[in-house]
């Protein structure tokens, strides 16, 4: 099962955005995909107009157990996020283990044969972060061309490898980097799109698109028809398959 973590620690770089787009375009393409919230703020969730009241996710990282499993769309499911998750940053922190709490939670859910599992992760370094990285078996970085970009990826480098030194998934690898929300003919794109590719493999840039946007806060992007934005990570699904291809 390919289990990939979509992230970043910085903030509002299009990390759920693009979790949310690719599940979306997977699914639509006819490949079966779960989608994992682990951010309490809940925009994943929302995004398909779903909520976790109860704090189920939050329980079964708590107990160890299923995660919770809503459907959203064919071949499209969902493990909803609540504000309940923020407690885990503080609840988990000094429990032996704490790292795997979601890779656990993950081999006890049945899925169907071949879904690709897609985690979005909060805007932090802390406990929920690691369990997202701890549990995936690849990771995309989002980036948005814009300032600090490259001081936030050189960061997010470190804590990759001070996760891998700690053993925390050794074999852990980045796939590549998504630049998002790319406004039409700004040098930066380019200028940052260079300086990743001496890292990583550049898997995408996705245009700035209102419409995305707009579907992404009103619910609708599964509904969303002609999307210039979406053409573009359906070219991002082509590029990573490349990258995975052998996995
Ligand atoms: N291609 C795009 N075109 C237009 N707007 C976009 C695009 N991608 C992302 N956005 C917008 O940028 C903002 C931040 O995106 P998003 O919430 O996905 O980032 P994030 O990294 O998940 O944020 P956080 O770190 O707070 O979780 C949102 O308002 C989103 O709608
Ligand atoms: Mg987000």
């Amino acid at each position: 099962m390919k289990i990939i973590a979509i992230a970043n620690q910085k903030g509002g770089v299009g990390k759920t955005t693009t979790a949310a787009a690719l599940g979306t375009v997977l699914s639509q393409q006819g490949r079966g995909v779960h989608l994992i919230d682990m951010d309490p703020q809940a925009s994943l969730t929302s995004t398909f107009g779903k909520n976790d009241a109860d704090g189920l996710l939050y329980q079964a990282l708590a107990s160890r157990g299923p995660l919770p499993v809503v459907e959203i769309a064919d071949r499209l499911t969902l493990t909803p996020s609540s504000i309940d998750l923020a407690s885990g940053e503080m609840r988990f922190v000094a429990q032996a283990g704490r790292e795997y709490l979601l890779r656990t939670c993950l081999q006890k859910t049945s899925l169907p044969a071949g879904t690709t599992v897609i985690i979005d992760s909060p805007p932090s370094l802390g406990v929920l972060s690691t369990n997202t990285l701890a549990a995936a078996t690849a990771v995309v970085i989002v980036l948005q061309p814009g300032g600090y970009e490259m001081r936030a990826l050189a960061r997010f480098i470190e804590v990759m490898d001070e996760l891998k030194d700690l053993g925390v998934n050794p074999t852990l690898a980045v796939a590549g980097v998504i630049l998002t929300n790319c406004q039409h003919r700004r040098r930066i794109n380019d200028q940052v799109a260079q300086e990743v590719s001496r890292i990583y493999p550049v898997l995408g840039r996705i245009r700035a698109e209102a419409d995305l946007m707009y579907a992404t806060t009103d619910g609708t992007m599964l509904s969303l028809k002609k999307s210039n934005a979406l053409d573009d990570y359906r070219g991002v699904i082509t590029k990573l398959e490349e990258v995975l291809h052998g996995d």
